[in-house]
């Protein structure tokens, strides 16, 4: 079920940036996190902000091409952009499976189905107005709904 507790907004690209820190702060090693949203919606802003507070130094931004990168940090960041995988599947677009090593962070998860079953984490994002994003907790722990419920003072 998704309450107000589950939403939050954002006001500008900061704001996204720093509710990504506070996520990554809270994941694990295992963790996979889905993100669904429209193009611009802030998926890589808060990939950015996740890979920041997991310590990871090398410039962060979309996959293309390659569908993959994988971040060194405080625990290694692999971060997906499906947006090209028009409707092949994970496996059939020779793709890793999640490493339990490394926090994985998929943009554009729903377009591979399997990523439904895979996912510890459920996030959509919304574009609301040009500079106002919806980020609406969909599936995961409670440290993770708690970061959405503002119940983690960690930034
Ligand atoms: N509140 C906000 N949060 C995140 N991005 C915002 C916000 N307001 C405006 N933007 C703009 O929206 C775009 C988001 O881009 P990006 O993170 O690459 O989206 P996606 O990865 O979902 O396609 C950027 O151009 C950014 O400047
Ligand atoms: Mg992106």
């Amino acid at each position: 079920m998704v309450d107000s507790n589950t939403s939050v907004k954002t006001e500008s690209v900061e704001g996204t940036h720093d509710f990504g820190r506070r996520l990554g702060s809270v994941l694990a090693a295992g963790d996979l996190v889905a993100l669904e949203g429209d193009l611009g919606s802030g998926k890589t802003v808060l990939v950015q902000g996740i890979a920041e507070a997991l310590e990871v130094t090398t410039t962060v931004h979309s996959p293309t091409f390659v569908l993959h990168h994988r971040y060194p940090g405080r625990v290694p960041v692999d971060h997906y952009d499906l947006y090209r995988l028009h409707g092949m599947e994970w496996s059939d677009a020779g793709l890793d499976e999640p490493a339990p090593d490394s926090i994985t962070v998929v943009e554009w998860s729903d377009r591979a189905g399997v990523l439904d079953a895979w996912s510890t984490v459920r996030i959509r994002l919304e574009v609301v107005t040009e500079r106002k994003r919806r980020l609406t907790f969909l599936k995961g722990p409670d440290r993770v709904r708690a970061v959405f419920s503002g119940q983690t003072s960690r930034a």
